[in-house]
């Protein structure tokens, strides 16, 4: 129920998904994680070899797209592009890329809308977005902002790809992460920005443990979990 629902907004790298999973299984609530619809659909009109930038052309696409998302046995959000799994396929740098773009057509924001709102009605969630306290669930029990320094956000991304062995300097992953920025708050729809009622948290100087403790006290202070 969205009244019961936590909605966790924030630039890129700024650990909401990590943030967001440990919280949704501390209280045992759903995590929806609502960049990955926006990169199933981008992923979608990249495969077809079309401009991810092209409004029209990706707003008629839409018909064609089915997008499901599912939870297996570990909890974890599986996302289906026509019955496909591309859970994996959407986190490559060019998917990234796509949903970026996708992300900023309104067309796309729409058709994805009410998918996100349904998750609501029917669970109690932790959702996490660039607009779900300002336009998803405007009456989420409780909206947190989570933000911290371009440098801090690039350094944590840097040492998670480089744990993973992917070959990418810091000031690279630094550049992405302020292109993020700039198209995430300047994009006219739905723009990231930090919703009225929202709790602002700078991660930037705290150990995730440190945000993770701070999350579950104002959850139970605020939804009484
Ligand atoms: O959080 P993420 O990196 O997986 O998001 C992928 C893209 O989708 C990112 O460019 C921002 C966009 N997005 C959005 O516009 N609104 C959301 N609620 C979630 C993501």
């Amino acid at each position: 129920m969205e009244e019961r629902s936590i909605a966790i907004d924030g630039p890129a790298g700024a650990g909401k998904s990590t943030l967001a999973r440990m919280t949704a299984n501390h209280f045992g609530l759903i995590y929806v994680d609502t960049g990955a619809l926006y990169r199933t659909v981008g992923l979608f009109v990249l495969e077809s070899g079309r401009d991810t930038k092209d409004a029209k052309a990706v707003a008629e696409m839409l018909h064609d797209i089915k997008v499901d998302m599912h939870y297996d046995a570990d909890r974890r959000q599986r996302m289906l592009l026509n019955g496909r799994d591309v859970t994996d396929l959407i986190r490559t740098p060019q998917a990234s890329l796509a949903a970026a773009d996708v992300s900023a057509i309104p067309a796309v924001r729409a058709f994805l809308l009410n998918m996100q709102r349904e998750m609501a009605v029917r669970y109690d969630v932790v959702m996490d977005g660039r607009d779900i306290g300002t336009v998803v669930l405007p009456n989420a029990g409780l909206k947190v902002f989570l933000t911290a320094s371009p440098e801090a956000r690039a350094r944590r991304r840097y040492e998670e790809l480089a744990a993973q062995n992917v070959s990418i300097t810091f000031d690279e992953v630094l550049h992405d992460i302020i292109l993020r920025d700039k198209s995430d708050t300047q994009r006219a729809v739905a723009p990231l920005r930090v919703a009225d009622d929202a709790v602002v948290l700078d991660t930037t100087d705290m150990s995730l443990n440190e945000c993770f403790l701070w999350l579950c006290n104002i959850i139970e202070e605020r939804l009484g979990l």
